[in-house]
Protein backbone atom coordinates (compact mmCIF):
# COMPACT_ATOMS: atom_id res chain seq x y z
CA UNK A 1 0.00 0.00 0.00
CA UNK A 2 1.33 3.56 -0.25
CA UNK A 3 0.46 6.04 1.85
CA UNK A 4 1.45 9.07 3.94
CA UNK A 5 5.60 8.98 3.22
CA UNK A 6 4.72 8.13 -0.94
CA UNK A 7 2.98 11.26 -1.05
CA UNK A 8 4.40 14.51 -2.04
CA UNK A 9 4.53 17.01 1.08
CA UNK A 10 4.51 20.45 0.49
CA UNK A 11 5.01 23.01 3.52
CA UNK A 12 3.49 26.22 3.46
CA UNK A 13 6.56 27.76 1.03
CA UNK A 14 5.05 26.35 -1.48
CA UNK A 15 1.67 27.32 -1.34
CA UNK A 16 -0.02 28.21 -4.95
CA UNK A 17 -0.29 31.52 -6.16
CA UNK A 18 -4.03 32.27 -5.59
CA UNK A 19 -4.91 31.71 -1.63
CA UNK A 20 -8.55 30.37 -2.11
CA UNK A 21 -11.30 32.17 -0.06
CA UNK A 22 -14.79 30.29 1.01
CA UNK A 23 -16.99 33.37 0.84
CA UNK A 24 -20.58 30.95 1.53
CA UNK A 25 -21.98 28.01 1.95
CA UNK A 26 -25.36 27.06 2.63
CA UNK A 27 -27.50 24.05 2.54
CA UNK A 28 -31.28 22.84 2.63
CA UNK A 29 -32.43 21.05 5.81
CA UNK A 30 -31.24 17.20 5.66
CA UNK A 31 -34.28 15.10 6.01
CA UNK A 32 -34.88 11.52 5.80
CA UNK A 33 -35.16 10.19 2.70
CA UNK A 34 -38.71 9.03 1.46
CA UNK A 35 -40.14 12.05 3.72
CA UNK A 36 -40.53 15.67 2.48
CA UNK A 37 -38.42 15.96 0.24
CA UNK A 38 -39.56 12.77 -1.81
CA UNK A 39 -40.54 14.13 -5.10
CA UNK A 40 -37.50 16.69 -5.18
CA UNK A 41 -34.85 14.70 -7.53
CA UNK A 42 -31.19 15.65 -6.18
CA UNK A 43 -31.15 18.44 -8.96
CA UNK A 44 -33.89 20.14 -7.96
CA UNK A 45 -32.61 20.38 -4.73
CA UNK A 46 -29.30 21.36 -5.68
CA UNK A 47 -30.61 24.16 -8.10
CA UNK A 48 -32.57 25.28 -4.87
CA UNK A 49 -29.81 26.08 -2.59
CA UNK A 50 -27.81 26.98 -5.46
CA UNK A 51 -30.24 29.59 -6.57
CA UNK A 52 -30.67 30.73 -2.89
CA UNK A 53 -26.39 30.46 -2.20
CA UNK A 54 -26.11 33.24 -5.26
CA UNK A 55 -29.16 35.16 -4.09
CA UNK A 56 -28.11 35.68 -0.51
CA UNK A 57 -24.44 36.18 -1.52
CA UNK A 58 -25.52 39.55 -3.48
CA UNK A 59 -22.81 38.81 -5.75
CA UNK A 60 -23.49 39.51 -9.57
CA UNK A 61 -24.21 36.07 -11.83
CA UNK A 62 -21.63 37.03 -14.45
CA UNK A 63 -18.89 37.14 -11.54
CA UNK A 64 -19.13 33.24 -11.73
CA UNK A 65 -16.51 31.24 -14.32
CA UNK A 66 -18.09 27.38 -13.54
CA UNK A 67 -19.58 24.94 -11.44
CA UNK A 68 -19.01 21.80 -10.09
CA UNK A 69 -20.90 19.34 -8.60
CA UNK A 70 -22.18 15.77 -7.61
CA UNK A 71 -24.18 13.06 -6.65
CA UNK A 72 -23.31 9.75 -5.41
CA UNK A 73 -26.15 7.67 -6.45
CA UNK A 74 -26.51 8.41 -10.12
CA UNK A 75 -29.53 9.79 -11.75
CA UNK A 76 -29.76 8.00 -15.52
CA UNK A 77 -32.14 10.50 -16.79
CA UNK A 78 -29.69 13.32 -15.91
CA UNK A 79 -26.54 12.13 -15.78
CA UNK A 80 -24.65 15.50 -15.84
CA UNK A 81 -26.19 17.31 -12.58
CA UNK A 82 -23.49 19.92 -12.69
CA UNK A 83 -24.69 21.36 -15.54
CA UNK A 84 -28.29 20.43 -15.15
CA UNK A 85 -28.31 22.53 -11.94
CA UNK A 86 -26.79 25.57 -13.65
CA UNK A 87 -29.48 25.36 -16.10
CA UNK A 88 -32.16 25.21 -13.83
CA UNK A 89 -31.20 29.20 -11.96
CA UNK A 90 -30.89 32.33 -12.46
CA UNK A 91 -26.76 31.93 -13.53
CA UNK A 92 -26.28 32.27 -17.19
CA UNK A 93 -26.70 29.59 -19.83
CA UNK A 94 -22.97 30.04 -20.52
CA UNK A 95 -22.01 29.19 -17.34
CA UNK A 96 -19.75 26.00 -17.83
CA UNK A 97 -19.78 23.23 -15.37
CA UNK A 98 -19.29 19.54 -14.35
CA UNK A 99 -19.75 16.62 -11.93
CA UNK A 100 -17.85 15.11 -9.76
CA UNK A 101 -17.76 11.94 -7.77
CA UNK A 102 -15.59 10.65 -4.82
CA UNK A 103 -18.88 8.42 -3.20
CA UNK A 104 -19.45 10.15 0.16
CA UNK A 105 -16.10 13.06 0.37
CA UNK A 106 -18.27 13.76 -3.43
CA UNK A 107 -18.65 17.36 -2.43
CA UNK A 108 -15.18 17.74 -0.65
CA UNK A 109 -13.88 16.44 -4.25
CA UNK A 110 -15.78 19.67 -6.02
CA UNK A 111 -14.80 21.98 -3.61
CA UNK A 112 -10.94 20.99 -3.88
CA UNK A 113 -11.24 20.92 -8.00
CA UNK A 114 -12.44 23.98 -7.15
CA UNK A 115 -9.94 25.30 -5.28
CA UNK A 116 -7.38 24.41 -7.80
CA UNK A 117 -8.58 25.96 -10.27
CA UNK A 118 -8.74 28.99 -8.14
CA UNK A 119 -4.87 28.33 -7.29
CA UNK A 120 -3.90 27.68 -10.57
CA UNK A 121 -5.88 31.26 -11.87
CA UNK A 122 -7.97 28.98 -14.28
CA UNK A 123 -11.05 30.89 -12.40
CA UNK A 124 -11.68 33.14 -10.09
CA UNK A 125 -15.03 32.09 -8.45
CA UNK A 126 -16.34 28.84 -8.60
CA UNK A 127 -19.40 27.40 -6.98
CA UNK A 128 -19.18 23.70 -5.96
CA UNK A 129 -21.33 21.17 -3.72
CA UNK A 130 -22.95 18.30 -3.70
CA UNK A 131 -26.83 16.71 -4.02
CA UNK A 132 -28.52 12.85 -2.77
CA UNK A 133 -32.09 11.99 -3.26
CA UNK A 134 -32.38 8.65 -1.56
CA UNK A 135 -36.03 9.05 -1.76
CA UNK A 136 -35.16 9.04 -6.22
CA UNK A 137 -33.06 5.96 -6.42
CA UNK A 138 -33.54 4.50 -9.27
CA UNK A 139 -34.68 0.99 -9.35
CA UNK A 140 -32.99 -1.22 -12.02
CA UNK A 141 -34.39 -3.74 -13.30
CA UNK A 142 -33.20 -7.59 -13.34
CA UNK A 143 -30.70 -8.89 -15.38
CA UNK A 144 -33.06 -11.55 -17.33
CA UNK A 145 -36.00 -9.07 -17.69
CA UNK A 146 -33.84 -6.17 -18.59
CA UNK A 147 -32.81 -8.85 -21.42
CA UNK A 148 -36.31 -9.90 -22.19
CA UNK A 149 -37.24 -6.53 -22.63
CA UNK A 150 -34.72 -6.10 -25.30
CA UNK A 151 -35.47 -9.31 -26.89
CA UNK A 152 -39.16 -8.32 -26.72
CA UNK A 153 -38.59 -5.33 -28.55
CA UNK A 154 -36.94 -7.09 -31.33
CA UNK A 155 -39.67 -9.97 -31.56
CA UNK A 156 -41.47 -9.35 -34.87
CA UNK A 157 -44.55 -11.88 -34.12
CA UNK A 158 -46.95 -12.43 -31.11
CA UNK A 159 -46.29 -15.59 -30.81
CA UNK A 160 -42.37 -14.28 -30.44
CA UNK A 161 -42.90 -12.30 -27.70
CA UNK A 162 -45.36 -15.16 -25.91
CA UNK A 163 -42.01 -16.93 -26.25
CA UNK A 164 -39.47 -14.38 -24.95
CA UNK A 165 -42.25 -13.79 -22.13
CA UNK A 166 -42.60 -17.57 -21.08
CA UNK A 167 -38.53 -16.79 -20.26
CA UNK A 168 -39.35 -14.83 -17.23
CA UNK A 169 -39.51 -16.06 -13.84
CA UNK A 170 -41.51 -14.19 -10.88
CA UNK A 171 -38.57 -13.44 -9.36
CA UNK A 172 -37.20 -11.86 -12.12
CA UNK A 173 -39.90 -9.07 -12.62
CA UNK A 174 -38.86 -8.10 -9.16
CA UNK A 175 -37.17 -4.56 -9.06
CA UNK A 176 -33.86 -4.06 -8.04
CA UNK A 177 -33.05 -1.29 -5.63
CA UNK A 178 -29.43 -0.35 -5.66
CA UNK A 179 -27.59 -1.68 -3.16
CA UNK A 180 -24.88 0.20 -0.92
CA UNK A 181 -22.55 -2.93 -1.32
CA UNK A 182 -18.53 -2.54 -1.89
CA UNK A 183 -18.41 -4.40 -5.23
CA UNK A 184 -15.41 -6.47 -4.63
CA UNK A 185 -15.94 -7.55 -1.05
CA UNK A 186 -19.96 -7.77 -1.65
CA UNK A 187 -20.36 -6.11 2.02
CA UNK A 188 -22.57 -3.24 2.62
CA UNK A 189 -20.77 -0.36 4.42
CA UNK A 190 -22.58 -0.78 7.34
CA UNK A 191 -21.78 -4.73 6.99
CA UNK A 192 -17.93 -3.32 6.50
CA UNK A 193 -18.36 -0.65 9.53
CA UNK A 194 -19.44 -3.69 11.72
CA UNK A 195 -16.23 -5.68 10.71
CA UNK A 196 -14.41 -2.86 11.87
CA UNK A 197 -16.37 -2.70 15.22
CA UNK A 198 -15.27 -5.69 16.09
CA UNK A 199 -11.56 -5.75 15.25
CA UNK A 200 -10.64 -2.83 16.73
CA UNK A 201 -12.61 -3.79 19.94
CA UNK A 202 -15.41 -0.74 19.55
CA UNK A 203 -18.09 -1.47 22.12
CA UNK A 204 -21.64 -1.25 21.85
CA UNK A 205 -21.55 1.19 24.70
CA UNK A 206 -18.98 3.15 23.21
CA UNK A 207 -20.82 3.67 20.12
CA UNK A 208 -24.12 4.70 21.69
CA UNK A 209 -22.43 7.03 23.45
CA UNK A 210 -20.74 8.81 20.98
CA UNK A 211 -24.29 8.84 18.95
CA UNK A 212 -25.96 10.19 21.63
CA UNK A 213 -23.68 12.88 22.09
CA UNK A 214 -23.60 13.87 19.01
CA UNK A 215 -27.83 14.04 19.01
CA UNK A 216 -27.46 16.54 22.07
CA UNK A 217 -24.76 18.71 19.99
CA UNK A 218 -26.68 18.70 16.86
CA UNK A 219 -30.23 19.44 18.92
CA UNK A 220 -28.07 22.42 21.32
CA UNK A 221 -26.65 24.24 17.53
CA UNK A 222 -30.00 24.45 16.22
CA UNK A 223 -31.75 25.64 19.47
CA UNK A 224 -29.21 28.28 20.10
CA UNK A 225 -29.31 29.34 16.49
CA UNK A 226 -26.37 28.24 15.30
CA UNK A 227 -28.01 26.49 11.87
CA UNK A 228 -30.09 29.35 11.22
CA UNK A 229 -27.54 31.10 9.06
CA UNK A 230 -26.44 28.14 7.09
CA UNK A 231 -29.82 26.14 6.06
CA UNK A 232 -32.28 27.64 3.95
CA UNK A 233 -36.28 26.97 3.95
CA UNK A 234 -37.74 24.52 1.17
CA UNK A 235 -41.15 24.32 0.28
CA UNK A 236 -42.17 20.99 0.16
CA UNK A 237 -43.79 20.17 -3.51
CA UNK A 238 -46.28 19.26 -4.47
CA UNK A 239 -48.65 21.82 -2.63
CA UNK A 240 -46.11 23.77 -1.49
CA UNK A 241 -47.96 24.80 1.66
CA UNK A 242 -45.83 23.20 4.06
CA UNK A 243 -41.80 25.03 4.50
CA UNK A 244 -39.22 22.01 5.94
CA UNK A 245 -36.74 24.62 7.66
CA UNK A 246 -34.58 22.26 9.65
CA UNK A 247 -32.74 18.69 9.80
CA UNK A 248 -35.56 16.35 11.45
CA UNK A 249 -33.38 13.08 12.52
CA UNK A 250 -32.38 15.05 15.31
CA UNK A 251 -34.01 13.30 18.26
CA UNK A 252 -32.74 15.50 21.58
CA UNK A 253 -34.86 13.03 24.09
CA UNK A 254 -32.27 10.46 22.52
CA UNK A 255 -31.37 8.41 26.17
CA UNK A 256 -28.55 6.13 26.19
CA UNK A 257 -31.27 3.71 27.56
CA UNK A 258 -33.38 3.93 24.43
CA UNK A 259 -30.13 3.73 21.78
CA UNK A 260 -29.23 0.45 23.93
CA UNK A 261 -32.55 -0.95 23.27
CA UNK A 262 -32.07 -1.10 19.53
CA UNK A 263 -31.63 -4.17 18.02
CA UNK A 264 -28.54 -4.63 15.71
CA UNK A 265 -28.81 -3.88 11.83
CA UNK A 266 -25.85 -5.50 9.99
CA UNK A 267 -25.45 -8.74 11.95
CA UNK A 268 -28.93 -9.02 13.68
CA UNK A 269 -27.55 -11.76 16.33
CA UNK A 270 -24.12 -10.44 17.57
CA UNK A 271 -23.71 -6.56 15.78
CA UNK A 272 -23.06 -3.82 17.66
CA UNK A 273 -24.10 -1.22 14.62
CA UNK A 274 -27.76 0.04 15.19
CA UNK A 275 -30.30 2.25 13.45
CA UNK A 276 -29.58 4.66 16.63
CA UNK A 277 -25.44 4.61 16.17
CA UNK A 278 -25.53 4.78 12.03
CA UNK A 279 -25.80 7.85 9.72
CA UNK A 280 -29.58 7.64 8.27
CA UNK A 281 -30.22 7.82 4.40
CA UNK A 282 -31.03 11.15 3.89
CA UNK A 283 -31.93 13.41 1.38
CA UNK A 284 -30.63 17.11 1.08
CA UNK A 285 -28.16 19.86 -0.89
CA UNK A 286 -25.27 21.82 0.05
CA UNK A 287 -23.38 24.36 -1.69
CA UNK A 288 -19.99 26.49 -1.58
CA UNK A 289 -19.01 29.42 -3.04
CA UNK A 290 -15.31 29.72 -3.71
CA UNK A 291 -13.09 32.99 -4.87
CA UNK A 292 -9.26 33.67 -4.96
CA UNK A 293 -8.52 35.83 -2.18
CA UNK A 294 -7.71 38.97 -4.39
CA UNK A 295 -11.35 38.62 -6.26
CA UNK A 296 -13.40 38.33 -2.82
CA UNK A 297 -11.43 41.93 -1.83
CA UNK A 298 -12.21 43.52 -4.86
CA UNK A 299 -15.86 42.42 -4.63
CA UNK A 300 -15.91 43.93 -1.12
CA UNK A 301 -16.72 40.39 0.41
CA UNK A 302 -15.50 38.75 3.89
CA UNK A 303 -14.24 35.08 3.68
CA UNK A 304 -15.61 32.86 5.75
CA UNK A 305 -12.28 31.07 5.60
CA UNK A 306 -9.54 29.61 3.64
CA UNK A 307 -8.60 25.88 1.96
CA UNK A 308 -5.57 25.71 3.59
CA UNK A 309 -4.41 21.96 2.09
CA UNK A 310 -5.93 18.69 1.09
CA UNK A 311 -5.13 15.20 0.49
CA UNK A 312 -6.59 11.96 -0.81
CA UNK A 313 -6.29 8.55 0.25
CA UNK A 314 -6.89 4.90 -0.14
CA UNK A 315 -6.85 1.59 1.84
CA UNK A 316 -7.73 -1.64 0.17
CA UNK A 317 -11.51 -2.06 1.03
CA UNK A 318 -11.50 -5.46 2.15
CA UNK A 319 -9.24 -4.56 4.91
CA UNK A 320 -11.26 -1.57 7.02
CA UNK A 321 -13.32 0.00 4.32
CA UNK A 322 -13.89 3.03 6.30
CA UNK A 323 -10.52 4.01 7.75
CA UNK A 324 -9.61 6.46 4.97
CA UNK A 325 -9.36 9.71 6.99
CA UNK A 326 -6.36 7.74 9.31
CA UNK A 327 -4.38 8.24 5.36
CA UNK A 328 -5.78 11.02 4.50
CA UNK A 329 -5.08 13.36 7.54
CA UNK A 330 -1.58 13.41 8.07
CA UNK A 331 -1.13 13.68 4.39
CA UNK A 332 -3.35 17.03 4.37
CA UNK A 333 -1.37 18.17 7.53
CA UNK A 334 1.73 17.90 6.43
CA UNK A 335 1.05 19.90 3.43
CA UNK A 336 -0.82 22.37 5.75
CA UNK A 337 2.57 22.60 7.94
CA UNK A 338 0.52 22.11 10.75
CA UNK A 339 -0.06 19.35 13.60
CA UNK A 340 -3.25 17.89 15.11
CA UNK A 341 -2.56 19.89 17.81
CA UNK A 342 -3.01 23.49 15.79
CA UNK A 343 -6.64 22.02 14.85
CA UNK A 344 -9.08 24.32 16.73
CA UNK A 345 -11.87 22.06 15.88
CA UNK A 346 -12.17 18.82 14.19
CA UNK A 347 -15.10 18.15 12.09
CA UNK A 348 -15.32 14.18 11.33
CA UNK A 349 -17.90 12.71 8.86
CA UNK A 350 -20.30 10.23 11.05
CA UNK A 351 -21.17 6.97 9.00
CA UNK A 352 -20.94 4.94 11.85
CA UNK A 353 -19.89 5.76 15.42
CA UNK A 354 -18.17 2.76 14.91
CA UNK A 355 -15.86 3.96 12.14
CA UNK A 356 -15.59 7.42 13.53
CA UNK A 357 -14.14 5.61 16.79
CA UNK A 358 -12.26 3.38 14.51
CA UNK A 359 -10.73 6.55 13.06
CA UNK A 360 -10.17 7.80 16.24
CA UNK A 361 -8.65 5.06 17.41
CA UNK A 362 -6.06 4.72 14.24
CA UNK A 363 -5.14 8.43 14.53
CA UNK A 364 -3.93 7.86 18.15
CA UNK A 365 -2.15 4.60 17.68
CA UNK A 366 1.79 4.02 16.99
CA UNK A 367 0.79 0.58 15.85
CA UNK A 368 -0.83 2.02 13.06
CA UNK A 369 1.39 4.76 12.48
CA UNK A 370 4.30 2.34 12.22
CA UNK A 371 2.47 -0.51 9.88
CA UNK A 372 0.13 1.55 8.01
CA UNK A 373 1.28 4.87 7.67
CA UNK A 374 5.53 4.29 7.73
CA UNK A 375 5.31 7.11 10.11
CA UNK A 376 7.51 7.00 13.30
CA UNK A 377 4.60 8.84 15.44
CA UNK A 378 0.76 8.53 15.74
CA UNK A 379 -0.95 12.06 14.61
CA UNK A 380 -2.47 11.85 17.93
CA UNK A 381 -5.66 12.29 19.90
CA UNK A 382 -8.55 14.44 19.62
CA UNK A 383 -9.78 16.73 22.13
CA UNK A 384 -13.37 15.46 22.44
CA UNK A 385 -14.57 19.10 23.42
CA UNK A 386 -13.04 19.78 19.70
CA UNK A 387 -14.56 17.00 17.41
CA UNK A 388 -18.09 17.44 15.96
CA UNK A 389 -18.80 20.42 18.07
CA UNK A 390 -22.08 20.85 16.36
CA UNK A 391 -23.00 17.27 15.77
CA UNK A 392 -22.24 15.16 12.83
CA UNK A 393 -23.97 13.14 10.03
CA UNK A 394 -25.68 10.62 12.59
CA UNK A 395 -28.26 13.01 13.58
CA UNK A 396 -27.88 16.03 10.93
CA UNK A 397 -28.22 13.61 8.39
CA UNK A 398 -25.87 12.05 5.22
CA UNK A 399 -27.13 13.42 2.12
CA UNK A 400 -23.96 12.00 0.09
CA UNK A 401 -23.04 14.22 -2.51
CA UNK A 402 -23.89 17.14 0.08
CA UNK A 403 -21.99 15.73 3.45
CA UNK A 404 -18.71 17.61 2.26
CA UNK A 405 -20.10 20.88 1.66
CA UNK A 406 -22.00 20.78 4.93
CA UNK A 407 -18.99 19.81 6.81
CA UNK A 408 -17.13 22.89 5.15
CA UNK A 409 -19.79 25.67 5.84
CA UNK A 410 -20.19 24.25 9.64
CA UNK A 411 -16.22 24.47 10.62
CA UNK A 412 -15.76 27.91 8.80
CA UNK A 413 -18.70 29.17 10.65
CA UNK A 414 -17.63 27.79 14.36
CA UNK A 415 -14.19 28.88 13.72
CA UNK A 416 -15.46 32.35 13.08
CA UNK A 417 -17.59 31.99 16.13
CA UNK A 418 -14.39 30.81 17.97
CA UNK A 419 -12.09 32.94 16.38
CA UNK A 420 -10.44 29.73 15.64
CA UNK A 421 -7.46 29.50 13.26
CA UNK A 422 -7.67 26.30 11.82
CA UNK A 423 -10.08 22.97 11.65
CA UNK A 424 -9.27 19.39 9.75
CA UNK A 425 -11.99 17.75 8.13
CA UNK A 426 -12.29 14.30 7.19
CA UNK A 427 -14.68 12.23 5.44
CA UNK A 428 -14.54 8.25 4.84
CA UNK A 429 -15.97 6.96 1.34
CA UNK A 430 -16.69 3.87 -0.45
CA UNK A 431 -14.12 2.26 -2.20
CA UNK A 432 -11.90 2.72 1.24
CA UNK A 433 -11.24 6.35 0.05
CA UNK A 434 -10.81 8.94 2.50
CA UNK A 435 -10.52 12.27 2.09
CA UNK A 436 -9.16 14.99 4.44
CA UNK A 437 -8.87 19.04 4.58
CA UNK A 438 -7.49 21.47 6.57
CA UNK A 439 -8.85 25.19 6.89
CA UNK A 440 -7.86 28.16 8.22
CA UNK A 441 -10.48 30.63 9.49
CA UNK A 442 -10.88 34.06 8.32
CA UNK A 443 -8.74 35.58 10.95
CA UNK A 444 -5.63 33.23 10.60
C1 LIG B 1 -29.12 1.68 9.76
C2 LIG B 1 -30.33 1.70 8.84
C3 LIG B 1 -30.44 0.35 8.11
C4 LIG B 1 -31.55 1.93 9.72
O1 LIG B 1 -32.66 2.06 8.90
P1 LIG B 1 -34.14 1.99 9.47
O2 LIG B 1 -34.39 0.66 10.06
O3 LIG B 1 -35.02 2.48 8.39
O4 LIG B 1 -34.06 3.06 10.63
P2 LIG B 1 -35.22 3.71 11.44
O5 LIG B 1 -35.01 5.15 11.43
O6 LIG B 1 -36.55 3.20 11.01
O7 LIG B 1 -34.91 3.25 12.89
C5 LIG B 1 -35.22 1.95 13.37
C6 LIG B 1 -35.77 2.11 14.76
O8 LIG B 1 -34.77 2.69 15.58
C7 LIG B 1 -35.29 3.82 16.24
N1 LIG B 1 -34.21 4.80 16.40
C8 LIG B 1 -33.36 5.24 15.44
N2 LIG B 1 -32.53 6.11 15.97
C9 LIG B 1 -32.83 6.25 17.26
C10 LIG B 1 -32.30 7.04 18.31
N3 LIG B 1 -31.28 7.86 18.12
N4 LIG B 1 -32.87 6.92 19.52
C11 LIG B 1 -33.90 6.09 19.72
N5 LIG B 1 -34.45 5.34 18.76
C12 LIG B 1 -33.91 5.42 17.55
C13 LIG B 1 -36.37 4.32 15.34
O9 LIG B 1 -37.34 5.08 16.03
C14 LIG B 1 -36.98 3.04 14.83
O10 LIG B 1 -37.84 2.54 15.80
P3 LIG B 1 -39.24 1.86 15.38
O11 LIG B 1 -38.83 0.65 14.57
O12 LIG B 1 -39.85 1.55 16.67
O13 LIG B 1 -39.94 2.87 14.55
C15 LIG B 1 -30.21 2.83 7.77
O14 LIG B 1 -30.28 4.08 8.39
C16 LIG B 1 -28.92 2.73 7.02
O15 LIG B 1 -28.80 1.90 6.09
N6 LIG B 1 -27.92 3.53 7.39
C17 LIG B 1 -26.58 3.45 6.86
C18 LIG B 1 -26.49 4.19 5.60
C19 LIG B 1 -25.16 3.98 4.99
O16 LIG B 1 -24.68 2.88 4.80
N7 LIG B 1 -24.56 5.07 4.63
C20 LIG B 1 -23.30 5.06 4.01
C21 LIG B 1 -22.32 5.39 5.03
S1 LIG B 1 -21.12 6.47 4.38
Amino acid sequence: MSHGNHHPTHGAEHRAAHRVAVVAGLRTPFLRSGGDFKDLSAVDLGALVVNELVARSGIPVKEFDGLIFGQVIPAPLSSLIGREVVLRTELPRTLPAHTTSRACATSIQAATEAADQIALGHASAVIAGGAESLSDAPIFASRPLAQALVALSRARSLPDKAKVIATLKLKDITPVPPALKEPTTGLTMGESAQKMAWENGISRAAQDEFAWQSHLKAAEAWKSGRFSDEVMAVEVPPRFAKIAREDNNIRAETTLDALGQLKPVFDKRYGTITAGNSSPLTDGAAALILMSEEKARALGLTPLGYIRSYAYAATDPGDQLLQGPAYAAPVALDRAGLKLGDMDIVEMHEAFAAQVLSNLQAFASRKFAEEKLGRAHPLGEIDPARLNVNGGSIPLGHPFGATGARMITQALRELRRRKGAHALLTVCAAGGLGAAVVLDGAEA
